[in-house]
């Protein structure tokens, strides 16, 4: 929901666009399904911050789908639409040819096809890239191209780019994935409800949550192609599926999940990669960690990498997996990162921001008055009848209404603490109100209040 409502603010703030500078990098898109329609949304919605980004808008000049109806709402024209894959990405109007079709035919032959014509590609096609990245990225070294995936592993979740970069310094010990949001959502309400594995498979498949052939999720193989990708970044080595050990959930059942926690664990499927002397361990499989631990958290239909490393020691990436738009947000951060390099050829690092320099613009600060929250409050009052009422009445005046109210037993004490959770208060409106409040004979010392973030 929360995307919808930032697309829409887009949406409305797309005419204010500055004309960019440079020439626009036209985009091919292969299969326009799931998460190639959220990608037209992006490129759609997000157009102006992605132009200002760039200083070049990013221009889809054509989609491929053997399917796909017009969506004018979307600007997805007929004349926009052809039918074969193959053709558009040996199209020489095109820059960056995104593969969205799934499958090994013909996604392998458009991508080698698109690299061999001097595109780049992008795709979020983990089974592909698990079996062919090899020649894939060979393909797209010898032409001096390259290839995004983003996408594939985690959807959302940016470990692809942190692995190659932001840890690129530091040596891996250990790669921890929960990366099949279909399994991790069987688990959690295994756990959480007690149920069978089938009754949960079958919710699961009835909610979109699972797929209606379920056996590339549940039985491992997708968490394994994912790991291929993991295990080459974090150690540097090429892995093929057949070489992953891989075990699914299947044969889960529930006094195996209750026996767990009553000891203090929960079971995941966890993806693992491994390096030890130069030996690389590769295994996925139904996995009992303490509950106390991070991954134990991470319930329902979202992902998680738990990187261990040398110098920084462990940390955790985590979101949504899979899903139109988290997964479309990978795709559209690698197509940007494509037509950088070719907008600005060498000259990118001048821009170590995200945006050129002159596009980059002064900040317009809301003031503290003006911020919306929800606030605790602790006022120490006179222990007599009537404190509540008249606290309560000045919020109230200043449209300040309450959440919940704690007021301690009668201790005989001079003052006794009265805590008060508010619905959302402007804070402008606060601060008068408890200025007003402290005045009152009553209350004996200056109120505490903290702002709420519960919708984190
Ligand atoms: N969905 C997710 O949440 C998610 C998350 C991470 C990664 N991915 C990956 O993203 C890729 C796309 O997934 P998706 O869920 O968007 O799939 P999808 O909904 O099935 O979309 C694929 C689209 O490509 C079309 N297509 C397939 N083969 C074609 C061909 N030979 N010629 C023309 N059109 C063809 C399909 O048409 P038809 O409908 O007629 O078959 C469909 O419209 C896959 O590699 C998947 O593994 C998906």
């Amino acid at each position: 929901m929360a995307a919808n409502r930032n697309l829409a603010t887009a949406v409305t703030t797309r005419s204010t666009a500055s004309a960019p500078g440079n020439r626009p990098i036209r985009i091919g898109l292969l299969g326009c399904g799931t998460v190639g329609t959220g990608v037209v949304k992006l490129l759609r919605y997000n157009a102006e911050m992605l132009a200002r980004k760039l200083d070049a808008p990013l221009q889809l000049i054509a989609v491929a789908d053997r399917s796909l109806k017009p969506q004018p709402s979307l600007g997805l024209t007929r004349a926009l639409i052809v039918r074969d894959p193959l053709e558009l990405a040996a199209r020489a109007d095109i820059d960056i040819v995104v593969e969205l079709l799934g499958g090994r035919e013909p996604a392998r032959t458009a991508i080698l096809t698109a690299l061999r014509n001097g595109k780049d590609v992008v795709t979020a096609n983990k089974a592909l890239l698990a079996e062919d990245g090899e020649r894939i990225f060979h393909t797209a070294a010898e032409h001096g191209r390259s290839v995004g995936f983003e996408a594939s592993v985690g959807g959302g979740v940016p470990i692809i780019r942190t692995l190659r970069e932001a840890l690129a310094g530091d040596r891996h010990r250990a790669v921890y994935g929960i990366v099949n949001g279909t399994c991790n959502y069987i688990l959690t309400r295994m756990s959480e409800e007690g149920s069978d594995f089938g009754v949960v498979l079958k919710r699961a498949q009835r909610d979109g949550l699972a797929e209606a052939d379920p056996t590339l999720d549940i039985e491992g193989h997708d968490a394994a192609h994912k790991l291929c990708l993991l295990v080459t970044l974090a150690f540097g080595v090429m892995l093929k599926p057949h070489q992953v050990y891989t075990e699914g959930i299947s044969r889960i059942e529930p006094q195996d999940v209750a026996c767990a926690k009553e000891l203090g664990f929960a079971i995941k499927l966890l993806a693992i990669g491994k390096e030890e002397d130069g030996a690389v361990e590769a295994r996925v499989h139904p996995t009992m960690i303490p509950s106390r631990h991070l991954l134990s958290d991470v319930r329902d239909a979202f992902n998680a990498i738990y990187v261990q490393s040398e110098a920084l020691g462990s940390s955790m990436y985590f979101g949504l997996g899979a899903g139109q738009m988290p997964t479309a947000s990978a795709v559209a951060a690698d197509i940007l990162e494509l037509a950088r390099r070719r907008v600005y050829d060498g000259r990118w690092a001048a821009h170590p921001l995200g945006y050129p320099m002159p596009a980059i613009r002064p900040a317009r600060i809301k003031s503290m008055d003006d911020v919306v929250c929800e606030y605790y409050l602790r006022f120490m009052a006179a222990d007599r009848p009537g404190v509540l009422g008249a606290i309560a009445s000045l919020l109230g005046r200043r449209g300040i209404s309450l959440a919940s109210v704690i007021q301690r037993e009668r201790s005989g004490a001079s003052a006794v603490p009265v805590i008060m959770r508010t619905h959302e208060a402007r804070e402008r409106d606060l601060n008068l109100a408890l200025k007003e409040i402290q005045k009152l004979s009553v209350v004996k010392a200056r109120p505490v209040f903290i702002r709420i973030e519960e919708h984190l």
